[in-house]
């Protein structure tokens, strides 16, 4: 599949040549006045915003424009435009860290970019350089850099997004779009902190199906799940555990991938996470539990609480909710947990089926399981610059 790495759209029409996005001529507009700081006790996920925002908009004609920097603020959007009427809505979760040498970095921001140009494509939305957008995303961090946050845990979460911004209601692809990337402080994802989430699982409606989009990073995978949550949250769950298929094929955990630990005759155990179908999102998480997972097996690593010898079988494979309820009723489940950008790792102590009795996990006075814990504890090390791991961490000096 082609990435539209460094093409205009001559690839669109085969005629015309068009300005590729060029982070060399940005503009930078610095904001009069800056934002105070609110304290971290505030910090809701998503819920604070920096001072500044790159934005970039694709014209057909004249392609890329030249992209800016400028004080944060609402965009003009037309009522018909494509994003509002059809969704076309791409966008990825990074997070920025300062590491002891005081320096911004990223966490494999190259495997962001690749997804972003996916679900761009999936959209039919205009191509763009990944690589200009990397810096723009590095540029921005230098500038709203004192938003970093410098405790363990804390982090700068980058969305970059892309619009359809096309006007007319006509259904078809969008030959307009705005690059607009944003930065917002993070603290803890749940309120709960560490603490074990609960999730509902659901067979009736679905977050993804084969042919569909679930593989994408696009911004109509999540908004169907709203009322579903809403529902699992009046039931006093605080996820939902998507379920495909007949089968009730166990696909993802609210908007993170899941994984499960399962012990195995030999005393060794099994991490399972779905394959990648087509209705699994490819997550930058989970691709890391599963190396790392791999990387102790083969004694590259060991993971921090957890033996040299335990053997770790990291299998993407197919399970189901029966699978789930076989494996609890014989002792096997040791632990589920969810992976994602915005969560890093939780674990799930109970999860709930209609009116089944619902399957309870081991408590840990931490809140998360040893392998969640392992692998929390070696990820964040490696994205807060503590320990270095093959080329994960990206320097935000080095443009
Ligand atoms: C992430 O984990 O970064 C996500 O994008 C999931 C959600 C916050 C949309």
């Amino acid at each position: 599949m082609a990435l539209w790495k460094t093409v205009g759209n001559s690839t669109l029409d085969g005629v015309s040549r068009v300005a590729d996005l060029d982070a060399s001529k940005l503009t930078i507009t610095l904001s009069e006045t800056l934002k105070p700081i609110p304290p971290r006790d505030t910090w809701l996920f998503g819920n604070i915003m920096t001072d500044h925002m790159v934005v970039a908009e694709f014209d057909p004609e004249t392609g890329w424009s030249n992209p800016e920097i400028k004080p944060r603020g609402p965009l003009s959007l037309d009522p018909a435009s494509s994003c509002v009427q059809y969704g076309t809505t791409v966008f990825e979760g990074m997070k920025a860290y300062i590491g002891p040498d005081g320096k911004p970095r990223l966490f494999r921001p190259d495997m962001n970019m690749a997804r972003l140009a996916r679900s761009a494509e999936r959209m039919a939305l205009p191509p763009f350089n990944i690589d200009q957008v990397l810096v723009l995303i590095k540029q921005l961090i230098t500038v709203d850099r004192r938003w970093i946050p410098s405790s363990s845990g804390y982090s700068l979460y980058i969305r970059p997004t892309l619009m359809g911004t096309r006007m007319g209601l006509s259904v078809a692809a969008s030959d307009h779009a705005t690059l607009c990337i944003f930065l917002s402080p993070a603290g803890p994802y749940f309120r709960s902190g560490v603490k074990a989430i609960s999730a509902l699982a659901v067979a009736d409606t679905v977050r993804a199906w084969p042919g569909g989009t679930g593989g994408h990073k696009v911004a109509l995978n999540y908004s169907p799940g709203f009322l579903p949550l809403r529902v699992a949250q009046k039931q006093g769950y605080e996820q939902i555990l998507w379920l495909l298929g007949d089968d009730m094929k166990v696909t993802e955990a609210g908007a993170m991938n899941i994984f499960i630990v399962v012990k195995r005759d030999d005393g060794e155990i099994n991490l399972l996470t779905p394959p990648l179908d087509g209705t699994i999102l490819p997550g930058v998480t989970r691709d890391s539990v599963l190396a790392l997972a791999k990387a102790h097996a083969a004694g590259e690593i060991i993971l921090p609480g957890l033996q040299q010898t335990l053997r770790i079988h990291a299998q993407e494979r197919t399970f189901t909710m029966d699978d789930l309820w076989r494996w609890s009723a014989d002792g096997r489940l040791l632990e589920a947990f969810g992976a994602g950008t915005a969560v890093i790792i939780a674990s799930i102590g109970k999860i709930g089926f209609k009116s089944r009795e619902d399957i309870i996990l081991a408590e840990h006075e931490d809140g998360l399981g040893p392998l969640a814990n392992a692998f929390r504890t070696t990820i964040l090390d490696i994205q807060e610059g503590k320990e270095a791991w093959k080329d994960w961490g990206v320097l935000v000096d080095e443009l």
